[in-house]
């Protein structure tokens, strides 16, 4: 069911299906709650599954005029004050892809008692080299003047495995309309947020809960070495790879995504 969730001046739109142990689930950059459709139709069978859109994306209220960054620590905060409205109290299995891991991270180190589990999908926890934090300004600027519609055109090739883009029509058309609809003003305002996030590998050693590193095959966002190296570096985390997907692991590879979500919370 989709809530709205009232997170101080500002109402999310939260989706809260089945009942169990909670399950919070944090979606990419630009998208919104739905591109978890999937993994919340299988997990609320056993679990309460939480999946809120974030602060400006999707059904969640448009950001003010004046707001023109929103960091992954604000993003992180929503999150703490959804569990509060949603009564919430106990430690929750923490998804989250790309910037939703970026966010997911940000929690852990804000919120950490109220994480029991981690599940790190298609994510990256080094800063922005200098190359693509320049993209990234300019992007934030250019979404402002023309609308997100561009960044369905650069993102999708690297968004999806090639196989993906060639035969997943459904999964590839959702994708660009998700990215159509996101308004100017939270694209730019993520990108800048994303731009000035923490570096989190110093912080990948002192995580102690236990921790899922998963990532698409073909991830050329958040390539699977790169993402071995978050595992290697957090005690006792496992890693999957998901076969015949690229960084939408779990729009693009569903039935492997579950299973391989499936079997850590349910360990
Ligand atoms: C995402 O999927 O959330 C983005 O690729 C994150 C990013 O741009 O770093």
């Amino acid at each position: 069911m989709l809530q709205r969730v009232d997170v101080g001046g500002q109402c999310l739109a939260v989706e809260d299906s089945g009942a169990g142990r909670p399950v919070l689930l944090v979606h990419g950059f630009p998208l919104d709650h739905s591109m978890w459709n999937a993994q919340i139709e299988s997990l609320a069978r056993r679990y309460r599954v939480i999946a809120p859109d974030l602060r400006g994306f999707g059904q969640s209220d448009r950001l003010p005029t004046d707001c023109t960054a929103v960091t992954m620590a604000r993003f992180a905060d929503d999150l703490a004050k959804v569990l509060d409205a949603l009564e919430v109290e106990g430690p929750v299995a923490l998804g989250g892809l790309s910037m939703g891991g970026y966010i997911a991270l940000e929690f852990w180190r804000r919120h950490q008692r109220r994480v029991g589990k981690l599940m790190l999908c298609d994510t990256r926890a080094a800063p922005d080299a200098p190359e693509a934090l320049a993209a990234r300004f300019q992007n934030a600027i250019r979404a402002e003047a023309e609308g997100p519609a561009f960044l369905a055109d650069t993102l999708l090739p690297r968004l999806v495995a090639p196989e993906t883009l060639r035969a997943n029509t459904e999964a590839v058309s959702r994708l660009r309309r998700m990215i159509a609809a996101a308004a100017p003003r939270s694209v730019a305002a993520a990108l800048r947020g994303m731009a000035c996030r923490s570096d989190a590998r110093p912080w990948l050693a002192a995580i102690r809960c236990p921790t899922l590193v998963l990532v698409g095959q073909h991830d050329a966002i958040s390539p699977p070495d790169e993402m071995q190296a978050i595992a290697a570096e957090i005690p006792h985390a496992r890693f999957e790879i998901i076969p015949s997907a690229g960084h939408m692991a779990p729009m693009e590879n569903p039935s492997a995504t579950n299973a391989a979500l499936e079997s850590f919370l349910s360990d």
